[in-house]
């Protein structure tokens, strides 16, 4: 640096002091203007005016650390409280944190950033910090906004930050999932799902309300952080003023330098110590019985550490959960081993639930100098692979398997499959174990295996969606030239083709491949086009308040609870419920009677005694609100038939609706079969699944969902009548694109007699 740089650095430094000093300054007096902390009108916030010399005003982390040293929070002008400052202690240790004065240089002289560190090094909960601490966002009016494939990392992390900025979750600092948005007037650091912040941008396609957008966890590569990929690129253009950090835990960095034109790297040197990998000598073949034999075998033989087991879903954790506690219980009691506990954590969970995997592992209270050790138990699906980081692990058990999405263009069929994981998702796992201090993961399979069976890296969503969804947010996001479009992996051509065409037949695309106005306002709908299209068919056919409870029911985590302990039971109390030609018509009975028992009180233990989820009816009822109040937004009439009309018309009214949307989910009974169905135009043999509880089956069902097992069923399924696929989607049952054979059939003879029905209707009058 010449003689005179450093004149102009430390005049600039000076000035930069004492703006923070300003800050500072303006917070203390807003204290002594509010010493009862108005919440409603702090004198800091949004005060452009004042400030704007702040705006874009670059400071050093030195000026950034003198003002999170306190004593005043320059985002809410109160004093800062003890918990903050020990916090604070935690976070300076932080692998970031060495990094912040590099970051920050990164950070002003580029608009696009990428960021890569280990997990749990402080990218979710340090980056935006910085950001903010440099921004200064309240003052000037924009946002900060970070983005979370997972519900439950948007949620957990908003909270963690808004503890360690000492201010209230949902107002400086929150949160926006689907259905559930914590943020207020005051926020200034959102954490998001991905899918939020895409639809945000479908109404504000440059997404002027932030001033810097974090893509977090970029390497899932979901479908939406591929898509905001593709559309921050574009933005970015037309707003030079907004800034793009794309953060990932895997040092695969490259390929998205590439796509964003060559954008400099900031890599946080890794910090985790070493992980001893042990394998499987053979073939697993029931991997849940093995984990909890592993799970236990650590308790009863290894040091101290806590234990994290990966696992697929809600159900098998929970199931894993309850055995691991009880043989625990037994290996306390017969071999002396210290206290277990157990914690599940997966997406549904509730997040005070979801909490508890940060409380500390339990003590031996024994003070015997050969105690053994307390230990934690966290049952996770992949959240905790990279999402949430929980410290204290130092044993990780990889039975080698996640859930994972796979779309067959081919049938139409988008199921979740447990699937082998990839070489990348292990090495993850693993590197779970070493955070604290050397640790052991034990892989359920073979070394042979892990080399010739798993691949490298999963496969990014987008080649493995349904895309209908998608193309209609593109289109909503004013992009038209789908083919042009610059995705990272741009999607197979087959699947895009399904797409349009689907949401053709949904007309919600016109034969232009232009949004028509009801692909219009079915975007506007947080929901897949087709339950979009029924929910706004609906009050033509007097049931909206009924359609809107069949597609809040189906927008939640299953109401019906199935204990192992109590199958029969749960299953009686389920027929309690029935309407004996539809699941989707037992959804409405399920529903309304939870509303009345709310209304009585008790209904935790009305929830209880007849085996249905209070936690997911509730997530219902809060759905169904918001669905409700898109619908008064856009004028849709809110009507219910019930009591007015008979009650064999009333049901097929609603039936006619649920055509209106899932006619492309037909099931027709073979004939000269049993119980088998052929799926219309694509001809899959099917079978019901045993979970239904209709008991008049019809010759042709609508279906919401093709589950693909050993066999394949068709899940939560309602008979209809034929005529009103015909009647109702005309374009879908033109019969010249039906190959030869049983379904085809039948529709001849069905559009006959309607056609000739429909004659005679018209010489009657
Ligand atoms: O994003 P990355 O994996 O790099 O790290 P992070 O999520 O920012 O976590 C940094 C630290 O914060 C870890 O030590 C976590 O254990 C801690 N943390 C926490 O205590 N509670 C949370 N809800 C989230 C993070
Ligand atoms: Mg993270």
């Amino acid at each position: 640096m010449s003689e005179d740089e450093e004149i102009r650095s430390a005049k600039r430094q000076k000035v930069l002091d004492s703006e923070a000093e300003r800050v500072a300054e303006a917070a203390e007096e807003s204290l002594r203007k509010h010493p009862h902390g108005d919440r409603d009108q702090p004198l800091v916030h949004h005060d452009a005016g004042e400030f704007s010399g702040l705006k874009r005003h670059e400071t050093t982390s030195e000026q950034a650390e003198k003002l999170e040293n306190g004593p005043i929070n320059p985002f809410t002008g109160n004093q800062l409280g003890q918990k903050y400052f020990d916090i604070l202690k935690v976070r300076r240790d932080l692998p970031v944190h060495a990094q912040r004065a590099e970051f920050l240089k990164i950070f002003h002289s580029s608009q696009i950033m990428v960021f890569v560190g280990e997990t749990g090094s402080g990218k979710t909960t340090q980056i935006p910090q910085f950001v903010l601490y440099d921004e200064m966002p309240h003052l000037t009016g924009m946002q900060v906004a970070c983005t979370q494939p997972r519900r439950v990392a948007a949620m957990s992390v908003a909270a963690r930050v808004a503890d360690e900025m000492d201010v209230s979750l949902g107002e400086e600092v929150g949160y926006s999932i689907r259905f559930e948005n914590k943020t207020s007037n005051k926020t200034i650091l959102k954490y998001m799902t991905d899918g939020m912040l895409l639809r945000e941008a479908m109404e504000d396609h440059d997404l002027t309300r932030y001033s810097c957008i974090i893509l977090d966890e970029a390497h899932e590569r979901t479908l939406a952080t591929d898509i905001l990929m593709g559309l921050l690129k574009q933005v970015c253009l037309r707003r030079p003023d907004l800034k793009i950090i794309i953060m990932s835990a895997t040092l695969d960095a490259e390929k998205f330098q590439k796509y964003f034109h060559n954008a400099p790297l900031l890599a946080v040197p890794g910090r985790t110590f070493p992980v001893e990998i042990y394998y499987t000598p053979e073939f697993q073949r029931d991997y849940l019985d093995a984990a909890i034999r592993t799970v236990l075998q650590i308790h009863a033989t290894e040091d101290q550490g806590d234990i994290l087991l990966f696992l697929t879903g809600e159900e098998e954790i929970e199931d894993a959960c309850r055995k691991i506690s009880l043989e625990g219980d037994e290996l306390i009691r017969d071999q002396n081993c210290g206290p277990l506990k157990v914690y599940p954590l997966y997406g549904s969970l509730p997040p005070h639930q979801q909490q508890r995997i940060f409380e500390p592992a339990p003590i031996n209270p024994s003070t015997k100098p050969y105690a053994r050790p307390g230990r934690k138990v966290i049952v996770s699906t992949n959240i905790a692979e990279t999402s949430l980081t929980i410290d204290g692990i130092v044993y990780v058990v990889d039975p080698g398997f996640s859930k994972q999405k796979v779309y067959n263009p081919r049938v139409r069929v988008e199921s979740l499959l447990v699937s082998p994981i990839s070489k990348a998702s292990a090495q993850q796992r693993a590197g779970r174990a070493g955070r604290t201090r050397p640790g052991k993961c034990f892989r359920l399979y073979t070394e042979e295996a892990f080399h010739k069976e798993l691949i490298q890296q999963s496969y990014p969503e987008i080649l493995r969606s349904n895309l209908a969804s998608t193309v209609l947010e593109l289109k909503k996001l004013g992009i038209d030239d789908l083919v042009h479009f610059d995705f990272m992996d741009p999607p197979a051509p087959e699947t895009m083709m399904r797409a349009l065409e689907e949401l053709n037949y949904l007309q919600c695309l016109s034969d232009e491949g232009e949004l028509t106005a009801l692909g219009r306002l079915a975007s506007h709908f947080p929901l897949d086009p087709m339950l979009a299209v029924m929910l706004i068919g609906s009050p033509a056919f007097g049931c909206s308040e009924e359609i809107l409870t069949i597609v809040a029911m189906l927008s939640v985590a299953n109401v019906f609870v199935r204990p192992a302990s109590a199958r029969k039971r749960a299953d009686e109390a389920k027929l309690s419920f029935a309407h004996p030609e539809g699941d989707h018509l037992t959804l409405i009975n399920v529903y309304e009677s939870f509303m009345t028992a709310s209304d009585k009180g008790g209904v935790h233990q009305w929830c209880r005694d007849n085996f249905l989820s209070y936690r997911s009816l509730t997530s219902a009822k809060n759905v169904r609100s918001q669905l409700r109040r898109i619908m008064e937004r856009y004028d849709l009439e809110l009507v219910s038939k019930y009591g007015e009309i008979g009650e064999g018309v009333y049901w097929d009214n609603i039936k006619k609706a649920l055509v209106g949307g899932f006619f492309m989910q037909v099931g027709k009974k073979k004939s000269g079969t049993g119980k088998t169905y052929l799926t219309v135009k694509d001809n899959q043999e099917v079978l019901i699944h045993p979970s239904t509880v209709v008991s008049k089956e019809g010759e042709w069902m609508i279906y919401n969902e093709f589950v693909l097992t050993s066999k394949n069923y068709i899940r939560t399924v309602t008979t209809i009548k034929p005529d009103w696929l015909v009647e109702y989607a005309p374009k879908y049952y033109n019969l010249d694109h039906f190959s030869k054979g049983d379904v085809k059939l039948s529709l001849e003879r069905i559009i006959e007699r309607v056609e000739a029905s429909k004659k005679f209707d018209s010489k009657k009058k």
